[in-house]
Formats: structure tokens, sequence, C-alpha cells
């Protein structure tokens, strides 16, 4: 609630919004010291801000860090802060699970470039410490998408650590209020803010946190590429922070209540939540994060396409959103949107079917939703 903010007499309680893009000067000195940062101040828009000021610096309170950086999308803060970490083509040990457009990233820009990617299961410690052996850096989510399983990460941290190999997390799923990578030994995290911490589907942007040598470099990259965020959805975002706390807590209880009654609905095969018993990452779940895991759940259907379109057009609450991490209940349909580039081989080894639904729960009434998903069930 509080991050990031530095209150005194007759500040404003709720930060203006400063959109200027240049900042005026009449003392050439002055000036010359802003901008080697020997002074504070705002001089050119792309380089600082203090929206975006406020933003970096709250996010990395909150994930433990020295510093933040704050950019106009996850993509780009996974970009700037990757190359921050493995600046000359190396091994990248990423999850097989990763979010698609990470996939694509690693695969059309990093590979061309001269990096070796390789992609492995970071359930399998054994693959894990294998794939460290020579590896320049390793990449994993807190909670993987579409199916939730969740990664031993401080275990990845150790064999990482002892192996000298950086160790990024994209902890989008998760929010730091679920989870703080850097604390279970992480070397840099970043998060898709589009997500959990603007929460209210109304901007785009992304943050790395990390120690400041790493975000210095990251930093130094997105301001030369222009990849900063913009003071209104740096603005935005700060605001959705506000409130992060009480809605991960919301979004944790109703994922785990649907999860639990999607059960007994009419055609679920299988339902994935890290947090089911029988799941195969309860024991870590329980113990990387004791206070829940948010709202991301995904379940299969029997009938395919056919029953996942038959259900769309019965929701009355539910939406069908490419997106998460909402105020809003979405689900989403991995096959034509976060999986779409993966051959239909690569989406059966991964456990992705035709019927394979994402739900990104939301914060209305648990038993509203539920009743949604039981409705537009019974009637396919
Ligand atoms: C886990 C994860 N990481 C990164 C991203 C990319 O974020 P953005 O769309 O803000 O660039 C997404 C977007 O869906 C995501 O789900």
């Amino acid at each position: 609630m509080h991050a990031g903010h530095d209150l005194k007499a007759r500040s404003p309680l709720a930060p203006d919004l400063s959109p200027a893009a240049v900042h005026v000067y009449t003392d050439l000195d002055d000036y010359d010291a802003v901008a080697k940062g020997e002074r504070p101040g705002y001089y050119y828009g792309r380089n600082s801000n203090s929206n975006r000021d406020m933003l970096e610096k709250a996010v990395a309170e909150l994930e433990g860090a020295e510093a933040g950086l704050a950019t106009a999308s996850g993509m780009a803060a996974l970009h700037a802060v990757m190359l921050a970490l493995v600046p000359r083509p190396a091994t990248i040990v990423a999850t097989r699970e990763l979010y698609g457009g990470t996939m694509a990233l690693l695969r059309q820009d990093f590979e061309p470039a001269g990096y070796e990617i390789h992609f492995i299961d970071l359930a399998d410690l054994e693959a894990v410490r294998r794939g460290l052996d020579g590896a320049g850096l390793i990449l994993a989510e807190t909670i993987t998408n579409p199916l939730c399983a969740v990664p031993d990460i401080e275990a990845i941290a150790a064999m990482a650590r002892e192996r000298g190999v950086p160790f990024l997390v994209d902890n989008t799923f998760a929010s730091p209020i679920l989870c703080r990578p850097l604390e279970l030994g992480a070397t840099a995290v970043m998060h898709s803010v589009t997500k959990y911490i603007g929460g209210h589907s109304d901007l785009v942007a992304g943050v790395a946190a990390g120690d400041a040598k790493v975000i210095g470099a990251a930093r130094a990259r997105s301001v030369r590429t222009g990849t900063t965020l913009s003071p209104f959805d740096a603005w935005l975002a700060l605001r959705g922070l506000r409130t992060l706390d009480v809605r991960m807590r919301r979004h944790s209880e109703n994922s785990i209540a649907l999860a639990r009654a999607m059960h007994s609905m009419a055609g679920v095969a299988r339902v994935h939540h890290p947090l089911l018993e029988g799941s195969p990452s309860f024991a870590v779940a329980r113990r990387l994060m004791p206070q829940g895991v948010g709202g991301m759940m995904a379940f299969d259907l029997e009938g395919g396409r056919p029953a996942v379109q038959s259900m769309m057009s019965r929701f009355q609450l539910a939406a069908f959103a490419a997106s998460l991490g909402g105020v809003e209940t979405t689900i989403s349909y991995p096959e034509i949107t976060s999986h779409r580039s993966l051959t239909p081989q690569e989406r059966a080894d991964l456990g992705v079917t035709a019927g394979t639904v994402r739900v990104s729960v939301g914060i209305e009434d648990a038993d509203d939703i539920i009743d949604d998903f039981a409705q537009a069930l019974a009637a396919s």
C-alpha cells in the first residue's frame, strides 16, 4: 500500500501525474549533475520520470531488491534484464513450459544472435543439475502456464548459485505478495505488470528488479532502445499496486474454491491447481507460497474445442480474453492463444490438449464464479 511513497507534509496523498517530456534548467552545471545522476531530478522523459521512478522503487521494495526498472511491457523488461545478465552469446537453460512470447523471443531473437537455448523440465532437479553445467543463464516462471505447476525455485537457486549461473525468475503469476524469488536465492526477477500488479486490464507494462549493477545495465539498454514506461501507465500501475495485497488474497481464495468445485462439474476430465490435494506441485507450493498461489488454474474438458466453445457461449460472468491477472474472471484457450506457436506434438508433451482451458479467476463473489461455470458446463 505504501511502497514507493515518501509522504511529507503537504504531499499529495495520491501521486501527481507528470507527463512532461522534458524539464527546464537555468544552470548548465545543475543540468550536468542531474544528467550524470549526481543530483536528484529529471531532465528527459525517456531517461527518467517521477511516476516511473515511484513504481520502480515500489516493486524493488516489495521484491526485496536494490533496484527496479519499469518498461513499456513485460517483454521489454525480460529482454533488458536477460541481456544485462548474459550480454554475450551463451547457453540459456529455460523451463520448457515458458510463456509463448518468451519462447518466441528466445527462438527468434536470441538463437539467431548465437545463444543456445535448452528447454528442460524444471520439476526434474537432476535435469536442472545437468543443464546448469556450462550455462550462462537459467530462466524459470514461478507458476507455469497453463497447467500451473510450481518449480522448486529455492532448490534451483541453490544449484545455480553453486555453479555461478545467474537465475532469472518471471514472477508474473505469483506477484511479490505471494512469492519473492530473490529471498529464495534468485539473481533477478521480472513481471508483466500488465497482469496482477496493474490488476485492472487497463495498461501494458513490465518491471525488472535485482541488484543495482544488473538493473543499471538493464536500464541503460532500455533507455538506449527506448522501451521505458510511459508516465500514465506507471501512474496506473502504481494505483493498481496499492490494492495488490487484498486482490491476491481474494484471487487465491477464489481459485482454490473454483478448482475444488470443478471436480464435480459436467465434462471436466482434469483440474490443474497447485493446491489441490494430489497435485504434483502441492508440497512445493505449500512451502514456497504459504499464503496462496493467486488466481491461475486450468482444467481439461472431455469434449475438446466444441465443448470449450459451447461453455464459452453460455458464460454469464466469465469472459474469453487472452490475458490474465485482472479483477474479472477470464478464460483463455492455450491451443490458439499462449501456445499457438507450438506444434500439436509439443503441446501434447506439455499436457496441453484440445480441451485445456486456462482460467484467471477474478475477485468476484466465489459462489457467483462457481455458479457461472457450473451452469455453462451443465448445459453443454
Ligand atoms: C508469464 C508472462 N510473462 C511475460 C509476459 C509478457 O508480458 P507483456 O504482455 O506485458 O509484454 C506474459 C504475458 O502474457 C506472461 O503471461
